[in-house]
């Protein structure tokens, strides 16, 4: 089985396929479609991936490409900043790479995002293809061309718009991943189907089992289905003027929470966190019903996620936090709420005090 999504509008205009497969037998003919020929490729891994896939993928495409190089970075979000970008673009110039040389991305979101943007900015841009290896990756960070890297503890607070020219993505590599980084894919899928797609949402309920037992054939069609989602989402706004903004939902009390957390939770752990406390405020101004707003919660438990911070947290210093994201519109914060599940809507009249009780709801351990 093989499914094929395309985002036809982007910033640049230049449209690009996302293949998901289940191994990496078409890699090579996919790239070959690039301008490829004569160029050179640098791969991009972690110290992660790379002992498992950078073989398989560098032998695949050494005959498309003139030369093929390959660096692998140290796993880790707390790598995910400018002193890595340096060391690829150190390698870079050593291997006198021009602009119309490529970049392949081998790995989870923060190779993705860290050679996304490495290559938007080297000599002002050069190709990019994605090759996500976490379910996260696959759903969708690898999609929709936002690159960027952390600086100081600020997430995502240096980056760039850049598209890549390929996506492809090999199911079967979803196998080694851990348990936790498989849930915290599951923070993001979850998230689309409640901002975009009811119908997609309770298919994920009604599968679970099979989800969490990762039977092939389930993720295939839960990989589309949220790339479907993702790409339609990015094709209506690009640049986040307006739409692509809900994308974010769970993510404003998210984002504080990893921070507040020093990044000990995973990435999905904190959108499901973030999440719960959304839909609060969403069934607080009566948006959503009581059974819903419980059963939204509490579907995050069977995927590995959680609903409750620890005992000890501290609400306020969280609240805090957000007000230093930059998902801001002026001084108003641009938060996203459930108007129904499956719909999402931009709203800009959350109150402190409002996300203040979300997140104090968060730390009250109910039964
Ligand atoms: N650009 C976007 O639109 C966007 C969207 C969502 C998230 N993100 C970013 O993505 C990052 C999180 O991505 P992530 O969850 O993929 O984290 P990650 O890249 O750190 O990967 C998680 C862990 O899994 C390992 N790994 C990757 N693939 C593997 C495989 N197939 N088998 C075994 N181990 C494997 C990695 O080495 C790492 O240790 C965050 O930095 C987040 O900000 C970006
Ligand atoms: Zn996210």
């Amino acid at each position: 089985m093989s499914e094929r999504v395309s985002v036809a509008k982007t910033v640049s205009g230049d449209a690009y396929d996302i293949v998901i497969e289940s191994d990496f037998g078409k890699l090579a003919e996919e790239i070959a479609k690039l301008p490829v020929k004569g160029r050179k490729c640098l791969i991009v891994t972690d110290s992660n991936v790379g002992p498992l896939y950078l073989q398989e993928v560098s032998d695949a495409i050494t005959p498309i490409f003139d030369s093929v190089y390959a660096m692998q970075i140290p796993a880790g979000e707390e790598n995910k900043n400018l002193d890595t970008v340096r060391t690829v673009l150190v390698k870079l110039i050593s291997a006198h790479f021009d602009r119309k040389d490529f970049i392949l991305a081998l790995g989870g979101g923060v190779v993705g995002d860290l050679a996304g943007f490495a290559s938007s900015v080297y000599l002002r841009g050069i190709k990019f293809i994605q090759v996500p290896t976490t379910l996260l990756a696959q759903t969708d960070s690898s999609i929709g061309g936002k690159t960027g890297v952390d600086f100081d503890a600020y997430k995502n607070m240096v980056g760039a718009f850049h598209q890549p020219s390929l996506v492809y993505m090999n199911t079967s590599v979803l196998k080694t991943l851990s348990g936790r980084d498989f849930a915290s894919g599951m923070g993001e899928i979850l998230k689309h189907g409640l901002i975009r797609d009811e119908g997609y949402y309770s298919w994920l309920v009604n599968n679970f089992n099979e989800i969490t037992d990762r039977e092939p054939e389930v993720l295939e069609h839960m990989i589309a289905g949220s790339c479907e989602i993702k790409a339609a989402v990015v094709e209506e706004d690009p640049t986040e003027q307006g739409v692509r903004a809900i994308l974010n939902f769970g993510h404003t009390l998210g984002h504080a929470i990893e921070r507040y957390m020093n990044f000990s939770f995973t990435h999905g752990e904190c959108v499901a966190l973030g999440s719960v406390a959304a839909a609060w405020i969403s069934y607080k101004r009566g948006n959503l019903s009581d059974m819903e707003f419980y059963e939204i919660r509490d579907m995050f438990v069977p995927f590995g996620l959680p609903i409750t911070l620890p005992d000890d947290a501290d609400a306020k210093k969280i609240l805090e936090i957000s007000k230093s994201d930059k998902k801001m519109d002026g001084k108003k914060v641009k938060f996203i709420l459930l108007k129904e599940p499956g719909k999402a809507v931009i709203d800009t009249t959350v109150t402190e005090d409002e996300m203040l009780d979300a997140l104090q709801q968060l730390i009250i351990t109910e039964n």
